[in-house]
């Protein structure tokens, strides 16, 4: 039976920092067993070991998660190791910032393998396990980018509107197969984190001044907190800012009345911020 508390064992991606530590320690503080997974390695050895410090049962991998082979060894040590897996976190992910005209080839397939691909494989390489199990919960990293267009983020935007549509066809697959195991899509709207600052393109400038927006956001750990609790609480879109709601409902309603792009694309950053 899924547990998502003692007895439970938790998989994160990008676990090294930001919002996969957030989850990481969400899951640990729950009372589950956590396998820490980054492409990082003295990063995410260090999250694995101040976690462990707090006296959660703690493990780590250094997996790059466009490696599909990768993950499906990370799939196996995990049962190996901790003997079940109950909720994995595909949550590892880039930034690339360019407007269209400077869009390169290689940016655009290096956010594609590491933004959407890298869920695929982690749903194939945990799903066998989960369905054998009976139990397990698969639940993915979006953004509030998967909702609206957002400019010098092609890519970015393409991948995150991927990972919505992934998981919502995960979802309704595995309900049509009568397969008793659930997933589910977090977006979260600004969250203080270093995602800008390894950003794979960019003005240098601009990233920054990205980064210092994004610091005024969300703290990670209560992202982490939300996460989990939403997952207990069966809801299948999460969100971390209602707030982003306002800009939705104006896109989607210009899309099914006039077919215009709305007025205001943004979000209000004021209330975000306010909100976070
Ligand atoms: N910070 C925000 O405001 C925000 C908003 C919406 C969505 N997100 C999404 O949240 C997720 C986590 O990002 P974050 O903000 O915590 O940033 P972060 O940079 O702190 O965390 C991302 C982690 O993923 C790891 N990673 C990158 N490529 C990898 C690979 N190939 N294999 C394994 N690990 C890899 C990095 O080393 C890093 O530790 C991402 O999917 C991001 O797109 C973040």
């Amino acid at each position: 039976m899924l547990s998502i508390g003692a007895g439970g064992v938790a998989v994160v991606t990008g676990a090294a920092g930001g919002i996969g530590l957030g989850m990481a320690r969400a899951a640990a503080g729950r009372g589950m067993a956590v396998m820490l997974v980054d492409v990082d390695e003295s990063r995410v050895a260090a999250a694995a070991d101040g976690l462990a410090a707090s006296g959660a049962g703690v493990a780590h991998r250094v997996v790059d998660v466009t490696d599909p082979a990768a993950m499906e060894k990370l799939a196996a040590d995990v049962v190996n190791e901790f003997g079940r897996v109950d909720v994995v976190f595909l949550n590892a992910g880039i930034a690339a910032v360019s407007p269209i005209t400077e869009m390169t080839v290689e940016d655009w397939h290096r956010v594609m393998d590491v933004d959407i691909n890298s869920v695929f494989y982690g749903v194939r390489a945990f799903l066998p396990i989960m369905v054998e199990q009976g139990y397990g919960h698969l639940n993915a990293t979006a953004s509030a980018n998967a909702w609206r267009g957002d400019m010098f983020q092609a890519s970015y935007n393409v991948a995150k509107h991927g990972v919505a549509a992934l998981m919502e066809s995960v979802v309704l697959d595995l309900r049509a197969l009568e397969i008793p195991v659930d997933a589910s899509v977090l977006s979260p709207g600004p969250i203080a984190t270093d995602l800008m600052t390894r950003s794979i393109s960019g003005d240098e400038a601009d990233l920054q001044e990205g980064h210092e927006m994004l610091n005024q956001g969300m703290d990670s750990d209560k992202v982490g907190k939300l996460t989990l609790d939403a997952i207990a609480e069966g809801r299948f879109w999460i969100f971390t800012h209602p707030a982003i709601f306002k800009t939705i409902r104006a896109r989607m309603e210009h899309a099914l009345t006039d077919g215009a792009l709305p007025p205001e694309v943004d979000w209000d950053w004021e209330e975000l911020f306010a909100t976070s």
